[in-house]
């Protein structure tokens, strides 16, 4: 029975994975996704994560959110500011956080954020916390970057987190999206779009960072 089961995920196409009953694979896997919307992260955000990328950030009145997933990141951040749009790529988490939020200060958009629907300069700022290792090449992460920057206004910050490569890491991306952001080239890439004031920080497992539009 063991064998049967591992044989069915190694051989597995994507399809199959789908219906696994615990791999069921989009950018992110079902344990993946239930950590995603645990008590632990939500503990983890709020005491650790969120005010550690936060700290000394002025997020104006008008916050764009890359990649909410179920959600956690965007009950604490919009009770800290007026208006936020959050971007989800999933249609399932993007349909169910915006039933979840209808009426509230956050308008929930399904769509990519490597193609966003936003006129330039729209935001304040935008944030995007543990998701860009989930945008499947460097080269679209780039592309997000540079979506980014032009729907920010003059002066908006752009604000995030992302993890470092472990063997844990690895393992919990079993069967989805992980091409991970190097924290010491990431700078540099961040100015390659036209960000200014750059700054990184390495934490243990995760890094945060912090950039601006002239
Ligand atoms: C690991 S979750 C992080 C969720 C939340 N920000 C947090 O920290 O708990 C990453 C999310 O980014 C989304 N995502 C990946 N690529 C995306 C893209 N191109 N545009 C918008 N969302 C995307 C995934 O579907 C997933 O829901």
């Amino acid at each position: 029975m063991r064998i049967v089961t591992f044989a069915t995920l190694v051989v597995a196409n994507a399809a199959e994975v789908t219906n696994h009953p615990v791999l069921d694979y989009r950018s992110m896997n079902r344990l993946h996704r239930w950590l995603c919307k645990s008590d632990y992260w939500k503990t983890t955000l709020a005491d650790e994560i969120l005010p550690w990328a936060l700290k000394g950030i002025d997020l104006g009145e008008n916050v764009l959110e890359v990649g909410p997933g179920p959600g956690l990141t965007t009950d604490i951040l919009r009770q800290e500011v007026p208006r936020m749009t959050s971007i989800e790529i999933d249609p399932r988490l993007a349909r169910s956080l915006k039933q979840r939020l209808d009426g509230t200060n956050v308008t929930v958009v399904e769509g990519d954020a490597t193609r966003m629907p936003f006129q330039d300069g729209s935001f304040t700022s935008a944030v995007s916390f543990t998701m860009l290792h989930h945008v499947p090449s460097a080269a679209l992460q780039d592309r997000l970057i540079r979506e980014v920057f032009r729907v920010l206004r003059p002066g908006a910050a752009f604000v995030g987190t992302d993890s470092i490569w472990s063997r844990m890491f690895q393992l919990m991306h079993l069967f989805d999206t992980m091409v991970v952001v190097d924290p010491e080239s990431f700078g540099a890439r961040l100015e390659g779009v036209g960000f200014v004031d750059v700054a990184i920080r390495r934490s243990e497992r995760s890094f945060k960072f912090r950039a601006r539009h002239p």
